[in-house]
């Protein structure tokens, strides 16, 4: 750590320029080239800073919007993270800002500080945000087991979409309207995951948060998102299936719908993708379908070793992944989960790895210089032609 911790201070000093951005003096790493080969993971020794060469370049010279999840007060109150995000990234996502949870303090009052702060930091630095989420049985309020019941839930649901869509109308990219809703371990032949929201609502939860969606935005791009249907495992098939179920049942009840959002929380030690994720891409795209990479990150969990091997097999799964994914031309959007090794939800409570170190998923380490990742993410991006993006 303190290694990294001194190159990063080289490397910006190398690389810094100082601007005034969104009322913050911020200083921005301008520019990574190519790692020469004795580069170290983590390390930003042998980094060309004369070319301008962020993601948030690569991406824009294509047509892609990239960017990653974002923490309101990391971007007032860290001006490293601030810099880095507004250098690397053309599209933002509230990791949390914009959940129940953060919104939503009581049952009559909405609190919309944090989301509010990435959508004026995003207008300053001229990205776009995805609004993530308007409906998930998680992240909600303390007060929402006693207070939203069957005779009221609806009523919750669509005064929170209104109010909360309406506030952003016109000035999102997306939204994340329904997450998550699929289950098929649940036993329910149309595979919906047992939510709240299903057992005060019904099925018609879908349907209801979409239109209502719809009515309070125009202009956003209406997604359903979900985790664990990018492999061909079992499991993993069978719930894209359902996705694609619930999906055509949506497109023939005329809901509307614009993309899918595929989350991408990959495992280094797991085989990639096949042809499922793929051809489950195309099948969207002949619906008039985009879909949309969401949250990628790459978790290291089971992969022993020293550092580098680590940082290698992570940039990997970027490299194969986004390389596959970026060809198809209704996907122009992919978001990691966070920017820097620094904050993210893999080195939270849930997860440990056995060795106790903690995880490397993104392209940024916790010092903020590039990882391999980085690279390879960069990599992807070049493969892609230039396409125009909504
Ligand atoms: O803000 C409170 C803080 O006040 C309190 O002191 C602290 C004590 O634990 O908790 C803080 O809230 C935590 C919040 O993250 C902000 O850090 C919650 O406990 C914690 O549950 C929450 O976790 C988030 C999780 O979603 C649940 O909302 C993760 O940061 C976030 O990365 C994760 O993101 C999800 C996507 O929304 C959907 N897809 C999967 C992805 C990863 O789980």
């Amino acid at each position: 750590m303190a290694a990294e911790g001194r190159s990063r201070r080289d490397f910006l000093r190398r690389t810094a320029v100082t601007v005034a951005a969104g009322g913050l003096a911020t200083v921005l790493p301008v520019a990574y080239g190519e790692p020469n080969g004795k580069r170290k993971a983590g390390d930003a020794a042998g980094v060309d800073a004369s070319e301008s060469a962020s993601l948030r370049a690569h991406a824009q010279a294509r047509g892609l919007l990239v960017g990653c999840a974002v923490i309101p007060e990391k971007l007032t109150g860290e001006p490293e993270y601030a810099s880095l995000v507004a250098h690397q990234a053309n599209i933002l996502v509230p990791e949390n800002a914009m959940k129940w949870a953060a919104l939503r303090p009581a049952p009559d009052r909405f609190d919309f500080g944090g989301a509010d702060t990435i959508v004026q930091f995003a207008r300053a630095h001229k990205q776009r945000v995805r609004g993530h989420n308007l409906c998930w049985h998680e992240a909600l309020p303390a007060w929402f087991a006693s207070t939203v019941t069957k005779e009221n839930a609806a009523e919750f649901l669509t005064k929170h979409i209104e109010t909360v869509a309406g506030r952003y109308a016109g000035k999102l990219q997306a939204w994340d309207v329904v997450n998550e809703a699929i289950d098929p371990k649940s036993g329910r032949p149309d595979g919906l995951r047992k939510s709240p929201w299903l057992e005060m609502i019904g099925p018609e939860y879908i349907d209801l948060a979409f239109r209502t969606a719809r009515k309070a935005d125009g202009t956003a791009l209406l997604t359903y998102n979900d985790y664990g249907i990018e492999l061909d495992s079992p499991d993993q098939t069978a719930k894209r299936e359902a996705v694609m179920a619930l999906v055509r049942r949506m497109q023939a009840s005329g809901t509307p719908i614009d993309a899918v959002g595929v989350q991408s929380h990959l495992d280094a030690s797991t085989k990639l993708p096949g042809a499922g994720l793929q051809q489950f891409v195309r099948e969207l795209a002949k619906m008039g379908l985009q879909v949309f990479v969401t949250e990628m990150d790459v978790n290291d969990r089971k992969i022993t070793g020293t550092v580098e091997g680590r940082d290698q097999a992570v940039a990997e799964v970027y490299r194969n992944y986004l390389s596959m994914m970026l060809l198809e031309p209704n996907i122009n959007v992919a978001l990691t989960w966070g920017i820097s090794d620094r904050y993210t939800w893999l080195n939270g409570p849930k997860y440990r790895r056995a060795d106790g170190q903690p995880e490397r998923p993104l392209p940024f380490n916790a010092d903020y210089n590039p990882t391999p990742a980085f690279f390879a993410v960069r990599t992807a991006i070049d493969k892609r032609q230039l396409r125009i993006w909504h």
